[in-house]
């Protein structure tokens, strides 16, 4: 559960370079690249849980990546997290597989956080598997810190879940 330093700020990665552009997204733009593009689930975010918020990266054009933004409306990913008025969570962060690794996540990570700052956010919160470095070292790159641990076990049919606070303090149920 990472949120972002506050005040941090950022106009663009400093290793970005090449055709990248961001943009707060629109649901009739994304409609119109899934009728022409195969996409993978994160894409479709406002379809399977109701989102309405996301920003996207394009590479030449091209469609690359997208982030997914919740509020207090939404569940968030993990149970135990109640966002409150001006904390949201970053979901269903995707870059698609031949764009990775050219920088698109740190250019549009950036850009959201200063649009939900210039929003009036002043928490974002992200949750990420600890196995997967892509994301995790990603995140960290991005300013975001790690403030709790949740491990969850499934014993015999039942969850099993850890919470351990490496820092600071969220709102919980
Ligand atoms: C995680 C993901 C979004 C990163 O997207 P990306 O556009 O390739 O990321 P970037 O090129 O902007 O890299 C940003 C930073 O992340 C880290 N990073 C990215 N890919 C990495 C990898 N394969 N291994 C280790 N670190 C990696 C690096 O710190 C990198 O900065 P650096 O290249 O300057 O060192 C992408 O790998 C992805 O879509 N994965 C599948 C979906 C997923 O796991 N989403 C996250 C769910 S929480």
């Amino acid at each position: 559960m990472l949120p972002a330093a506050s005040g941090w700020q950022s106009n663009g990665h400093p290793g970005v370079s090449g055709p990248v552009k961001v943009r707060r997204g629109r649901l009739e733009e994304l409609r119109r690249w899934r009728e022409t593009v195969k996409l993978p689930p994160d894409f479709f975010e406002d379809l399977t849980h109701e989102l309405q918020w996301f920003y996207l990266g394009f590479w030449n054009e091209e469609i690359a990546h997208i982030q997914w933004i919740a509020d207090g409306e939404r569940p968030c990913t993990v149970s135990n997290l109640v966002l409150q008025p001006g904390e949201v969570e970053i979901r269903n962060v995707h870059t698609l597989a031949k764009f990775r690794r050219k920088h698109l996540y740190s250019h549009v990570v950036a850009f959201a956080i200063n649009d939900l700052q210039s929003s009036g956010i002043k928490t974002i919160y992200a949750h990420v598997n600890t196995g997967n470095k892509a994301s995790l070292n990603g995140f960290l790159a991005a300013g975001f810190r790690s403030i709790e641990r949740i491990t969850t076990r499934r014993v015999l049919g039942v969850d099993w879940i850890k919470h351990e606070i490496l820092l600071g303090s969220a709102q919980r149920m």
